[in-house]
Order: C-alpha cells, then structure tokens, then sequence
C-alpha cells in the first residue's frame, strides 16, 4: 500500500527534453490512467516511477519515502509492459518465480507465490507450459502474474493490452479492475484506449507534450474539459469545433457568430468576454439533435449535407458538411436515420451543449445540465 508524490519532475535525454515539472499527487489504492497523444512522455514518465529511468529533476516520493535514488528493486514496484518480455525457454511457472528467485526468495515462498497469483488470474493449469505454447491473452495474464508475485504497492502498466484483439481487450479491461479490487494496490496504467480509460481510471491524467495538462474523474473531463487540448482528447469521436466570434456574453451565457454568420448561444460562463474576440465553439456528436426542415427551433441550428454516413446497427454517424466550417461535423443520429451522401440537415445543438474556449484554449465555465455527473465546478 502506498501514495505516489510527484514534485517538479524533469526527465531530459541528452539535449531533448522531455517531461517539464510534473505535479501529481496519487493516494495510496488509487487507479490512475495516464492518456495523451503518442510522445507526450507517459512511457518516460512510467518508467521514472519504476526506476527504469533516472529523473533529471524534481523529487518521487513512494509511501513517504523519497525514491529518486533507490534502485528499482526497492521502490515496491512492478511494471507489466505491451510486449510481455517473458522468458521463452522458461516455463509460465519459472516465469513468474524469477524476480523472486532473484531477491533470494526460498523455492517455497516462490511455489506459493505463483500458486496464489496463477490462482487470481485462472491460469493454474498453464504453469508448466512455454510462452510460444499460450494464447495472447494468456501471455499477458502470465506478465500480470509476474508483476502480482512481487506484492507490489505499485502496479505500472504500460499499455498492457495493447497486443490483444478487440474480444480479448475487453474481458482483459474487466479482469484487471477486478484485480484493482482485490488487491486493493495503487495502480498506474497508460492506454491511448479511450474506453479503459474512461472505464477504469479514479481519475485521469491528460499529459501533452511533458506537462500534465488536466486531472479529474473521467466523467469530469468529458463534461467539463479544462481546455480544448483536453475536449479534442477525452471523448469518442473527438468533439466537433468551430472557429467563431463573440458577438455578446454575460455570466449565463454567450452568443458567437460563425464565419457565414449562423449564430449560436453556449450556456457558459462568459463575463467579462471581450466583443469581437475569437474563440473556438466545441459541441460532441452526442448531443446534436437532428431535426427536419418543418421542425426546427429557432435557434442553435446549424444546416448542412451529408457527406458520409455509417449505419452501426446500434447507431448511425453522420459526417455533415456545413457552410460554416471546411471540416466535417460528425453527428450520433438514432439507429433508423438513414440519410444518403447529399441529404441535407438540420442540426440542433442545446445551448447547454455548446463548449467556448478562448483564444488560448482555455475553456469558459460550462453551466452544468441538471442530473449531469461531474458537471458542476
Ligand atoms: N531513450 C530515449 N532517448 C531519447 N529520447 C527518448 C528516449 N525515450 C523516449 N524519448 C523521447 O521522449 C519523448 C516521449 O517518449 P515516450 O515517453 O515514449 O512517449 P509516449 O509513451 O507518451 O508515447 C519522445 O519524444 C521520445 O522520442
Ligand atoms: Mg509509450
């Protein structure tokens, strides 16, 4: 059991630098998901934690005690990664005795380590097998073990699932938020699988570019994103955005035109916006309402043609352009749309659905839609 403290941790390879004073403060049997676009530093950022690297600067504490110096051994850490790095002329069992069998561990303690750990993860009849004799997803399952037999206060994953097929993710994702019980460890787990994240994570880290750019519970960063890095990032498909300006604002809401004109009101918390000042309007695919010509409200309605659409079976895309934009909106319509490239469009987007960030990216305060969770701040 133990908290994780990082303070004003730098890592640089060489001239390169690549992590830019990291602040996070992890509570002990916290699950925390580090997602951010490939490069921004969460692999380094794992590997500093485990040991794996050197910190250039700034201070890691584990359960209280300061760890930049202390080998990997000693920090209380095990780290699953993506490839499994298993021994392959040693057999499931010696697999996940080594480590043990490294810190001096007697045969016994290492018998009932592994018997307990293959136990946890249902893989007691494949001990005695090679790696090249198991499924994918078995070899993952025998890296966890490998990590379970230390009794780690630290679990570090590094996108552990990754190799899998989409069937195997998901009961993988099911069986590792039941370990997460369990065990009751801290747990440190990298993805760039929106749905693990969401699913598993306390709360989530958004890294970009070696900086920690916003922390919250899942579904606070998908309703209240901090900045438009964060609402592009959290959220499948990525949020719709529009270049627009600020034609009036107050503490309730704002009006912005878009650039042939159409405007649209956000329920945000706009006081003190400057008239004329550029922003970016932001709304999800979910929250469009598609409506017919007769039907339309009056206002928040953006007109388009369909350029693309995907029937799911369980729901439909519809990819619109509208005149207000060169990219394409996407839209979650009901299973029984069923609109054809040139069909055109009205989409409703609720005020209380419409994101405004500033020129920087930062977000205006959104008004929370009643029953919403994490909506208020
Ligand atoms: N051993 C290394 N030497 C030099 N640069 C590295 C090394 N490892 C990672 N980097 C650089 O650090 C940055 C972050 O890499 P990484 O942490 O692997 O990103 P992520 O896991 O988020 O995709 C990248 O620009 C990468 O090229
Ligand atoms: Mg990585």
């Amino acid at each position: 059991m133990a908290d994780v403290v990082l303070k004003g941790i730098h890592k640089s390879y060489g001239e390169v630098k690549t992590l830019h004073g990291i602040d996070l403060e992890i509570a002990d049997g916290e699950f925390i998901v580090f997602v951010g676009p490939s490069g921004c530093g969460k692999s380094t950022l794992l590997r500093s934690i485990a040991g794996l690297e050197d910190i250039s600067a700034g201070e890691l504490y584990i359960g209280g005690r300061q760890v930049n110096d202390e080998p990997p051994a000693r920090r209380g850490v095990s780290m699953v990664f993506q490839s499994y790095a298993l021994y392959p002329h040693m057999n499931v069992a010696e697999n996940m005795a080594f480590g043990l069998h490294l810190a001096g561990y007697t045969k016994a303690q290492q018998r009932a380590a592994v018997e307990n750990a293959a136990r946890i993860l249902q893989i007691e009849h494949l001990l005695e097998r090679k790696p090249k004799a198991l499924s994918g997803g078995q070899r993952q399952r025998v890296a966890i073990g490998r990590a379970i037999v230390r009794k780690p206060d630290v679990f570090l994953f590094d996108e552990p699932l990754s190799n899998l097929d989409a069937a195997l993710r998901v009961q993988m994702r099911i069986e590792i938020a039941k370990l997460h019980k369990q065990l009751a460890a801290t747990m440190i787990y990298v993805t760039h699988d929106q749905v693990e994240a969401m699913t598993l994570a306390d709360r989530i880290v958004v890294l970009n570019a070696g900086l920690v750019e916003q922390v919250g519970a899942p579904l606070e960063l998908y309703h209240n994103p901090a900045t438009l890095f964060v609402a592009g990032f959290i959220g499948s498909p990525k949020m719709n955005f529009l270049e627009a300006t600020v034609v009036s604002g107050n503490a309730q809401s704002a009006t912005v035109a878009l650039p042939q004109g159409t405007q649209l009101q956000a329920s945000v918390d706009a006081s003190g916006v400057v008239v004329q000042s550029k922003v970016t309007v932001g709304f999800r695919a979910e929250h469009v309402e598609l409506v017919g010509a007769g039907q339309a409200p009056s206002g928040n309605v953006l007109q388009g043609e369909v350029m693309a659409q995907e029937r799911l079976g369980d729901l439909t895309y519809l990819y619109v352009q509208v005149p207000d934009s060169e990219h394409l909106m996407t839209v979650r319509a009901h299973p029984s749309v069923d609109a054809a490239a040139g069909s055109r469009v009205w989409l409703h987007i609720p005020e209380q659905w419409v994101y405004m960030f500033n020129a920087e990216g930062k977000a205006f305060a959104r008004h929370a839609v009643s029953g919403e969770k994490g909506g208020s701040r």
